[in-house]
């Protein structure tokens, strides 16, 4: 939630490419924005607005100097006022993150006429004080960080201290190495152009960046720390839209070469992730929205191919389990970025209580990723669409390959997922793309859709669902297949849509109940059946039906958006990346 980006160095244009780096940030956020930059006379102008960054074409030139921000409202609405930077005195900051007992130390801290409604304003304050009171801007930082309970990830700029102080606890902050120049980024892509050299800032840890020169420092010591290079091999046509008309479709189209990719671990690593879940008593797969999905595809995929009944809870429901959770417990957190704060915190309790945590992320810098006692990248490459295409059949397929391991299958596993990797390859031309936006201008207008799926296809219509609503915005439900004869059908109506996932003859028999009461029926299936009246064809894969089978969907929804006139990289009130509670 929320990119920042920082800029120092050689440079005359840095709010420029602070500007440009927030534009690649924005799926973390976009509801409004901001730039500060040094002037060549030393004070610090801002400027921000509420919308999109994307809109934005000229910031400040001649600076080399400058911090930015693009907002996913969390204190205070979506005004100029709550924008960030806040300056107060010398001090401008730009914040990730959340400030839980930010009122109280309001109340205690000096007087001030607060000029938003927003915690970052007062860790301003905080550090403006500090300052007034002689300590140096270090001192000041690591003071200030210490009364703040919660989260932040936070780039300052201080009048007549020349550089830019970073600081994190719980939100992400990568540093970019240029040759003359440094960054700071919530995420790799922001400064992919300019350089793929990067440190990670790990919690409660400083960085002072002044040009190329960078220092890092413990938040709580002040103690100087040694960073090693990294090189990240990431491509910087991977992180840009291409000739595609969004990230969406382009993340979708990409999935010719995710599925392959995600499962290309060495058969080391994947043993080392059995092992840990063969060690304990207990498994508790967590994740979040889509990922959460994905997992229980997996509940599934475990039944099946190694007879292990694991555990799936959404992350936000786990406090109620937590009772459960011990040295003996494996929790296996599943996410695309690896900060979702959610999950975070039950991974940080679970270690707490001694239990090992096995995660699947898409980034390797994630906080998730780098907490983890084993790490299983999904190698989907960025995903910068909100709504997660790629990822999450990249997820799907390295959890149906840990079931087909745990059950000692594991060559089956990659057998069945190469060819399921083939098929979704042949599956995605433009002449399919064609015939599903042909079934979406049928039911674009509609204001309902049901979509039932049995078995491991159930969570598929979870997952269609939320697919549907969050880039279509049209009431999407998913529901068992056998459940509906216990409530929903009393919503059908003459002419409702309703998506049926599979072609087995009792998913079959429910979709005629839905017909008989006047459904529309639309099949996502490997064969065709009477009762459709339209059908999206899904091949054969298998056991691992439910990774092809989630593509068309994810299709279907891109095109509900475009043609209902949406940006589908960039629903209302979401954010790619939720990293507060
Ligand atoms: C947000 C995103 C979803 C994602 C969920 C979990 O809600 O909009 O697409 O599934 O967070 O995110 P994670 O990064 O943990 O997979």
């Amino acid at each position: 939630m929320c990119g920042i980006f920082a800029v120092s160095g050689e440079t005359s244009d840095a709010g420029m490419r602070v500007l440009e780096g927030l534009k690649k940030l924005e799926y973390r956020g976009y509801d409004s924005w901001g730039i500060a930059v040094r002037a060549p006379e030393g004070h610090v102008p801002i400027e921000k607005e509420i919308g999109k960054i994307s809109h934005v074409e000229q910031v400040f030139v001649d600076a080399h100097e400058a911090i930015g921000h693009s907002r996913w409202a969390t204190h205070g609405g979506v005004t100029r006022e709550n924008a960030h930077p806040h300056q107060v005195g010398r001090v401008t900051l730009v914040h990730n993150g959340i400030f839980e007992n930010y009122k109280e130390v309001k109340e205690e801290g000096p007087d001030h006429a607060f000029l938003s409604e927003t915690d970052t304003e007062v860790i301003a304050v905080m550090i403006n004080h500090l300052l007034e009171e002689g300590k140096s801007s270090e001192e000041a930082l690591r003071t200030a960080a210490e009364k703040i309970i919660g989260r932040f990830a936070l780039l300052v700029m201080i009048e007549g201290i020349s550089g830019i102080l970073a600081a994190r606890r719980g939100s992400p902050l990568i540093i970019g190495r240029g040759e003359e120049e440094t960054f700071i980024a919530s995420d790799i892509p922001a400064f992919l152009a300019h350089t793929n050299v990067v440190n990670y800032l790990d919690d409660d840890e400083m960085v002072h960046i002044d040009g190329a020169k960078v220092q890092f420092s413990s938040l709580q010591t002040g103690e100087l720390i040694e960073k090693r290079n990294i090189e990240v091999p990431w491509k910087v046509e991977e992180a840009e839209k291409g000739d595609y008309p969004h990230f969406m479709i382009k993340e979708i189209f990409e999935q010719k070469e995710t599925i392959a990719r995600a499962i290309n671990h060495e058969d080391a690593l994947v043993e080392e992730a059995i092992e840990l879940l063969q060690s304990c008593n207990g498994v508790y797969f967590v994740a979040c929205g889509t990922a959460h999905k994905a997992a229980m595809a997996a509940e599934y995929f475990f039944a099946k191919f190694s007879h292990r009944k694991i555990n799936v809870v959404p992350a936000s429901e786990m406090p109620s389990f937590e009772q459960f959770i011990n040295e003996k417990t494996a929790i296996v957190a599943v996410s695309q970025s690896g900060e979702t704060a959610d999950l975070l915190e039950i991974l940080e309790r679970g270690q707490k209580k001694g239990a090992k945590v096995l995660a699947m992320t898409n980034v390797e810098s994630s906080t998730i990723a780098r907490i983890a006692d084993v790490h299983l990248p999904i190698n989907a490459g960025p995903e910068k669409a909100v709504a997660s295409t790629k990822a999450t059949t990249a997820q799907m397929a390295i959890l149906f390959l840990l079931a087909c391991a745990d059950g000692n299958r594991m060559n089956e596993g990659r057998q069945i997922l190469r060819s399921v990797s083939g098929n979704i390859n042949d599956l995605l031309n433009p002449r399919y793309e064609d015939l599903v936006r042909t079934v979406a201008q049928e039911i674009m207008n509609h204001s309902t859709l049901f979509i039932i799926g049995r078995g491991s296809l159930y969570p598929m219509a979870l997952e269609a669902a939320i697919k549907i609503q969050e880039v279509s915005y049209i009431h999407a439900q998913g529901f068992p297949a056998g459940e509906i004869k216990h409530g929903p059908i009393a919503l059908i109506e003459e002419g409702t849509a309703c998506l049926v996932l599979g072609d087995d003859q009792e998913t079959l028999s429910n979709a005629t109940e839905l017909k008989s009461r006047g459904a529309m029926i639309i099949g996502v299936s490997t064969t065709q059946a009477d009762i459709f009246d339209h059908w999206l064809r899904v091949p054969d894969c298998g056991g691992a039906q439910s990774i092809a089978t989630v593509v068309p969907i994810q299709i279907l929804a891109y095109h509900l958006a475009v043609l209902r006139g949406l940006d589908p990289d960039m629903p209302r009130n979401l954010a790619k990346s939720v990293t507060v509670k």
